[in-house]
């Protein structure tokens, strides 16, 4: 984007939300049957890849991922269902939040076993930082991410020592 180009228009966080399922197979597993950190981190970078893309319309590349947790294991045979969405936007960065479920399929019972926050950045053909679409908060669930997010952004950048523009 060149300077001169209007901003792009705002666009609710419903516009990019993202569910990715997929079930745990032998190959994602160690030999206990538990799956691997690595394969869940595989599929969270996706889903806040596809949120992030489908906010921005532009390259995006992950800067940070904040905060993941693994709370239960996870088991070859369940689906795992990762929740992305966009839960704040800066100027070029966006912090998608991302929630992880599994399902045990013989009892049907669902469990949150993760989340985690990630950080993108819209880039142009240059690899240059651009501007993304301002983000239109639709729900008080979506008020209250943004405001969290706005936090967490604040103390990363302070931690960094690099001040945030927005
Ligand atoms: C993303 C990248 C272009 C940013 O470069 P930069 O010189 O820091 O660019 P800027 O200073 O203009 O910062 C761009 C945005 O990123 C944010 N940012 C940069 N580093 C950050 C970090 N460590 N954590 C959170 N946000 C960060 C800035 O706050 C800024 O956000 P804003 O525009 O919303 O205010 C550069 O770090 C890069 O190319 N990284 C590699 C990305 C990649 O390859 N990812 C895949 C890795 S496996």
């Amino acid at each position: 984007m060149h300077a001169s180009e209007p901003l792009p228009s705002a666009k609710p966080v419903s516009a990019s939300r993202t569910v990715i399922s997929v079930v745990a197979l032998p190959r994602d597993s160690n030999h206990y049957g538990f799956v691997y950190g690595g394969t869940v981190m595989g599929l969270v970078d996706q889903a806040a890849y596809a949120a992030a893309i489908r906010h921005a319309r532009q390259t995006v590349v992950t800067v940070c991922v904040g905060d993941i947790t693994f709370l239960k294991r996870i088991y070859v045979g369940d689906v795992i269902t990762v929740r992305a969405s966009v839960n704040y936007v800066g100027r070029t960065s966006l912090e998608v939040g991302v929630r992880i479920e599994t399902e045990r399929m013989r009892t049907g019972e669902v469990e949150h076993v993760g989340s985690a926050y990630v950080t993108m950045v819209a880039l142009d053909a240059d690899g240059t930082p651009v501007p993304v679409p301002p983000l239109e908060l639709e729900t008080d669930d979506d008020r209250r991410r943004c405001c969290e997010a706005a936090e967490r952004r604040r103390a990363r950048l302070a931690q960094l020592g690099r001040a945030g523009r927005s």
